[in-house]
């Protein structure tokens, strides 16, 4: 689907042409070309004040028979001093959903015109590669009538002076990346009744059968066998059986320096006998929002072959009410062998996590980072723009901080200490306390699940606010955002663009 090449003028026919635009902008190397064969049309134009001047804003005119492609865009990028892959990802987004509305099928790209000093050829290609491939997703719906999925873009052609074959490459990885956010957007938006955890473990069977990943899906025996009591203790107000769901990829020759991803795979929350309020309960079939984002992660990895061994491994399980759903009060006692005062049904998603993260342990990870949209008190501390975080090893967190920032998906980390652990520790009957009250609620969310890690450097990621947005953006529609999947991948690709 990508192409590199020079002879802009030469090469295929495309149903577009897009050339950034800068502040300072004398039209120079291919974008002088693109000029000079439209007789000075840019240039003109850009004189006249006809080109958009405010950031990621473009505009389109007719070639009217001068070059080979019948429309060019130009989008605007500013004076440059702020420009970046994060800004270039937005332009590169809002005009790939104009293309998609226009049904365009082919574009030629004047890549050397989407540089800057922080972006280089290489990352501007998998910039658009990701952005192209991030703004194809389309939102299904179950109405009467057919969804309709529009043709997206089939043929992008680079046109860069000093660009390589290996431009289409980044491309390409861009394009993987931006697909395995679709991947976990799409597990996020289908419906609970469509998305129980055993369509959650069939989806996690595709992916191995597709990247031939080893597959390990444990029941409600072998949970019981193996002593998963905070697991078990969410599934038992529900009728679905709940999974936990292990993929394993390993890139390196031996079985060792193991990373696990640890999800959040509640595929309902009703809050259980603590019951959530009415009104915007049908959100929380999001609440398997980390599980998607291991699994979206997952099928990056598949593609990107790193030379890594990762783990996911993902606790799945609805929270309902029925006659012998738990109940505030209850006690379970954990895979880890530590006990849990269950203060609050609703605070189930501690309770699937601390047998995930154990079991993970079990199965040799050296380090854990685990996604779930744990707290509403991450979306009152952080909204809906930064995930939360909590963790205990700085190593860890700052390289989980670095492919953060590189995918534009911003991460806080809170504080922790002992005042906080206090207050995890804080029943009278059992170890941990699963819900100490409203205060620091991100905090002792995390630290519960700190106390199952252990000394296992471990990252703990709270997507609450950020899994799920009600108004859609350049990258994409309104609902599941997929956030954390290219993260999480780029981490355990160690890649640095
Ligand atoms: N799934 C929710 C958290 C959530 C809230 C996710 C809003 C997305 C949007 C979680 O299981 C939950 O209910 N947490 C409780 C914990 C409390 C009872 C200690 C919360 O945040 O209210
Ligand atoms: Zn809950
Ligand atoms: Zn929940």
């Amino acid at each position: 689907m990508f192409k590199w090449s020079k002879e802009w003028q030469a090469s295929a026919e495309n149903d577009a042409l897009i050339v950034g635009l800068w502040k300072k902008q004398s039209f120079e190397g291919l974008s002088n070309a693109l000029d000079e064969a439209l007789a000075g049309g840019l240039s003109t134009l850009k004189e006249n004040q006809q080109l958009p001047t405010k950031e990621g804003e473009w505009t389109s005119f007719f070639s009217l028979g001068h070059v080979n492609t019948s429309e060019i865009y130009v989008v605007y990028l500013g004076d440059g001093k702020e420009f970046d892959v994060h800004e270039l990802r937005e332009a590169a987004g809002k005009l790939g959903l104009a293309l998609k509305g226009k049904k365009v099928r082919s574009v030629g790209i004047f890549l050397d015109s989407f540089t800057g000093d922080e972006v280089d050829l290489s990352e501007a290609a998998f910039t658009w590669g990701e952005a192209i491939a991030m703004t194809t997703y389309e939102k299904l719906d179950y109405k009467e009538k057919k969804n309709e999925t529009r043709k997206s873009l089939q043929e992008v052609h680079f046109y860069a002076e000093e660009g390589a074959e290996s431009l289409t490459s980044d491309a390409g990885s861009g394009y993987t990346y931006g697909k395995g956010t679709n991947a976990a957007r799409r597990l996020v938006n289908i419906p609970g009744n469509m998305m129980t955890p055993t369509d959650l473990a069939h989806e996690a069977s595709e992916l191995a059968a597709t990247y031939n990943f080893e597959l390990d899906i444990l029941e409600r025996a072998d949970m019981e066998r193996l002593g998963m009591g905070a697991l078990l203790g969410v599934a038992e107000g529900s009728d679905q059986p709940p999974k936990m769901i292990v993929l394993r990829y390993q890139g390196k020759k031996t079985w060792e320096d193991v990373t696990a991803l640890v999800g959040k795979g509640l595929t309902f929350d009703s809050g259980g006998y603590s019951l959530k309020p009415g009104a915007n309960m049908h959100e929380m079939k999001g609440d398997m929002g980390g599980s998607a984002a291991v699994l979206g992660a997952m099928a990056i990895i598949g593609e990107e072959k790193p030379a890594a061994n990762v783990l996911a491994v993902i606790p799945s399980s609805e929270n309902l009410i029925n006659g012998s759903a738990m109940k505030p009060g209850d006690v379970l006692r954990s895979l880890s062998g530590k006990t849990i005062e269950v203060r609050n049904t609703d605070a189930e998603g501690r309770l699937i996590l601390a047998d995930g993260i154990t079991y993970a342990k079990q199965l040799g990870a050296e380090r854990i980072i685990d996604v779930a949209t744990l707290t509403g008190a991450c979306v009152v501390a952080l909204g809906h723009e930064t995930t939360g975080a909590v963790s205990n090893n700085d190593a860890l967190m700052a390289d989980v901080s670095v492919a953060s920032e590189k995918t534009g998906e911003p991460v806080w980390r809170f504080p922790t200490g002992k005042a906080y652990e206090k207050l995890v520790r804080s029943s009278d009957v059992a170890d941990l306390n699963n819900a100490p009250g409203r205060p620091a609620g991100s905090i002792t969310a995390g630290l519960f699940l700190a106390a199952f890690a252990e000394d296992t450097p471990w990252v703990h990621l709270d997507i609450a606010g950020t899994s799920w947005l009600n108004k859609s953006t350049n990258l994409g529609p309104a609902g599941a955002t997929g956030v954390m999947a290219r993260t999480l991948a780029r981490y355990a690709c160690g890649l640095e663009k």
